[in-house]
Parts: structure tokens; C-alpha cells; sequence
């Protein structure tokens, strides 16, 4: 890892993620909407661990912008981190079709986008890791957030197809599964601590998964064991939970 780019770099994860990389002199590429929100942070990166850090304006709703956001970077990166996404109001979701397309294009359709570019440099450059940020939510959908669900089980998806193409091109592809993360997303929602994990402890636990070579980490563990559990729970038992 020599230039890592972060889709996403507001959110408290993605920057938990820059201070953990700047400290192992990693370049950044801090990608965001209004990304001149993180100058103080570009800064006090570059003056703490003397790295260089640059911002760019990337909109995961503008798929149109992808390919040309892409190409201005200079130098590209050789990691991209894809951060970004979209929890969204599941009860608005239902009835109000904006709702619903703003989720999907967030978490699935954004992503597909922007790493499609990504995905043919890096296996034309026959190097580079990539690793997309989706979530437990996505491995069975529940009555109460399946539109977001839906979108990161087509995220999962998409990574494990883009991991099986790229092996050959030596790209690696890491699918990242956080159960439940303490950032704005769930801001209001009450979790178990021991089931939460802060953004300090999540972006450590992705670096680690970025170093040891790993295809698919749960953060934190714990989600591998519940999830294992809920995806075996018989269809005519699952339909009858409220989940
Ligand atoms: N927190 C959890 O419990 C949890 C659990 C499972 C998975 N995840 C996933 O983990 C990742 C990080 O989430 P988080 O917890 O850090 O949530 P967060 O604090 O809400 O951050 C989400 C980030 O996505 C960015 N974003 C949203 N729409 C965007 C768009 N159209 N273009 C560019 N950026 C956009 C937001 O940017 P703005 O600042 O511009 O809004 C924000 O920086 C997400 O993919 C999320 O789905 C989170």
C-alpha cells in the first residue's frame, strides 16, 4: 500500500481509516462530496505523519462522473477503500420510490460503478488491492431494512465475482462485513457494546484483513458466529421472526 484512495472519506470509519494508513506513511487520496470539508483534516494529516494527502470531489448518486474523476487522479492509487453508503429510512423506502433508488444507488450502484473503473487500471497495471465496505445486512433480507440489505447483498456479490476475475491479474479484493459500527449511521439506535464496534477498532481490524491477505473479514468477529446462525434458520421459521 502506497497510495490509498478513500471513497467516502467523511465518514468516521474512512477517517479513522486515514489516521491509521497516514501513520504507516501510506499516501492518501481523501475522496468525498463537498471535499473541501476535510481540508482541516488533510492538514493535520500531512503535517503529523509528513505524507502527502489530497482531496477530491467524487458523488457516488453521479455514476456519469465516475471514469473522469478517476482519470484526474494523479498519481493513481494502488488500494482503494471503498467507505461510502447509505442506510437510508426503511419505512420512507417502502412508499417512496426516491427513498428506495437513493439506497440502491448508494450502495450498489455507485460502487459497481466507480470500481468497474477502478477494477480494468488496476488489472491492466496487474497490481492493487481493492476493498468494499458492505455489510452484514446484506447476507439475509429482513422486513426491516431489505431495500438496504438487498443493495449491499448485490455489493457482496459484486465483490466476490470481481475477486474471483482479478486473482489471475494479482488484485486482491476484500470484502469487509461490519455488523454494527457506533457512527452517524446509527446515530439514535441503541446496540450492544459487545456487538459494536467503534470506528478506531473497525479500521484496524480492515487493516489488518488488508495485510493478512484475507478475502471476507466480519467486524467484528462475533458477526461471523450470529450470521452463520441466521442464515440457517429455516425459511418458514425466518418469515414468521420480526426482524
Ligand atoms: N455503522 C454501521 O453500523 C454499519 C454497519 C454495516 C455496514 N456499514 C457500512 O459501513 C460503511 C461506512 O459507514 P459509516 O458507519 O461510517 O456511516 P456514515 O458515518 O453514515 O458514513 C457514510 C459515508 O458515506 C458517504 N456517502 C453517502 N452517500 C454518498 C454519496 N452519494 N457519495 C459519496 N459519499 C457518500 C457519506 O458522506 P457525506 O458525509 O457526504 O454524507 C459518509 O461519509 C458504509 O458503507 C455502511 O453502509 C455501516
Amino acid at each position: 500500500m502506497k497510495t490509498v484512495l478513500i471513497l467516502g472519506a467523511s465518514s468516521e470509519v474512512a477517517l479513522a481509516l486515514a489516521n491509521q494508513l497516514a501513520a504507516k506513511s501510506c499516501e492518501l487520496i481523501l475522496a468525498a462530496r463537498n471535499s473541501d470539508r476535510l481540508a482541516a483534516v488533510k492538514s493535520d494529516l500531512a503535517i503529523r505523519f509528513g505524507i502527502n494527502v489530497t482531496l477530491a470531489e467524487f458523488d457516488a448518486l453521479r455514476p456519469d462522473t465516475h471514469k473522469n474523476f478517476y482519470e484526474s487522479l494523479e498519481p493513481k492509487p494502488d488500494t482503494a477503500i471503498c467507505v461510502f453508503g447509505y442506510l437510508g429510512d426503511h419505512t420512507k423506502a417502502m412508499v417512496d420510490w426516491q427513498e428506495s433508488a437513493t439506497i440502491v444507488m448508494s450502495n450498489y450502484v455507485g460502487a459497481v460503478s466507480i470500481l468497474n473503473v477502478i477494477a480494468n487500471d488496476f488489472e491492466n497495471r496487474k497490481e492493487g488491492m481493492i476493498v468494499g465496505i458492505s455489510s452484514v445486512a446484506g447476507e439475509r433480507g429482513r422486513q426491516s431494512n431489505y431495500v438496504y440489505g438487498s443493495a449491499k447483498a448485490g455489493f457482496t456479490a459484486y465483490l466476490s465475482g470481481l475477486r474471483n476475475r482479478l486473482f489471475k491479474s494479482g488484485v486482491r479484493v476484500i470484502t469487509v462485513k461490519p455488523g454494527f459500527m457506533k457512527t452517524r449511521m446509527l446515530a439514535g439506535m441503541k446496540t450492544s457494546a459487545f456487538l459494536t464496534a467503534q470506528p478506531e477498532r473497525a479500521a484496524a481490524l480492515i487493516i489488518r484483513a488488508m495485510q493478512r491477505k484475507k478475502d471476507v473479514v466480519y467486524v467484528l468477529p462475533v458477526w461471523k458466529w450470529i450470521m452463520l446462525i441466521i442464515r440457517n434458520i429455516p425459511e418458514f421459521t425466518f418469515k414468521k421472526l420480526k426482524l
